[in-house]
């Protein structure tokens, strides 16, 4: 359980143990391989972190990379509890944002979760703030809306994508399929350059007031 959780080895949870660091119910338990609930069990008199898993809502920042090689840039795991690296299995992003990209990342250890919400099948709606390098045409709604948008190697078009004009170089787009960069593609296919993305929501996952590299708990 404590190596599940990211605490240490199972051959420290050994030693930990014997330690008497390990308390069920508030009495030490020195054997290690004795079965308990997660919720009796205190490390060091704190209780186990997430024990039944980890599923936030994090407000990526801009500069940090959603990748887990550390030779892409600073990582966006090394804002969160080192910990939550260390279970198994290791939490990882729900898809990813550039890394001049900002807002609405998921971060989870549970691997089925992550297929539902990344499968191009079940259609996941992620909005998009954008801001762009010249003044919109009010034509990109219709070609954006219209299925028929191909981006270079890429076999099939874009799915519809809804976008509302806000400014003259502001806009909202609202797509349901996670291609590699497709918002900043999308929009170079048609002559624009991306000067800013931000996600604000990602399914019903919804960013709001959430301070920029904080995180919320989401219920499992
Ligand atoms: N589209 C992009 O171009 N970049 C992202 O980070 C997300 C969607």
């Amino acid at each position: 359980m404590l190596s599940s959780c990211g605490y240490c080895s199972r051959s420290e949870a050994r030693l930990w143990a014997r330690g008497g660091r390990i308390k069920v119910r508030g009495q030490v338990v020195k054997a290690a391989d004795e079965k308990f609930l997660p919720e009796e069990v205190t490390v060091d008199g704190e209780p186990l972190e997430s024990p039944e898993g980890i599923l936030i809502l994090f407000h990526k920042p801009a500069g940090w990379v959603c990748s887990h090689d550390e030779r892409e840039g600073q990582r966006v795991f090394d804002l969160l509890p080192a910990r939550w690296l260390k279970r198994n299995p290791p939490v990882t992003t729900v898809g990813r944002l550039d890394k001049d990209a900002t807002g609405a990342l998921i971060v989870t250890d549970q691997g089925e979760l992550v297929h539902r919400l990344t499968s191009p099948k079940h259609h996941v709606p992620k909005l998009y703030e954008v801001t762009v390098d010249r003044d919109l045409d009010p034509k990109l709604v219709a070609i954006f809306a219209s299925g028929e948008l191909r981006l270079e190697d890429e076999p099939k078009p874009c799915l519809p994508g809804k976008l509302e004009l806000l400014s003259a170089r502001e806009a909202r787009l609202e797509i349901v399929e996670g291609k590699y960069h497709q918002v900043k593609r999308m929009f170079a296919s048609q002559g624009w350059t991306v000067t800013r993305l931000h996600r604000s929501r990602f399914g019903e996952f919804e960013l709001g007031d959430l301070p920029v590299g904080q995180w919320r708990k989401l219920a499992l």
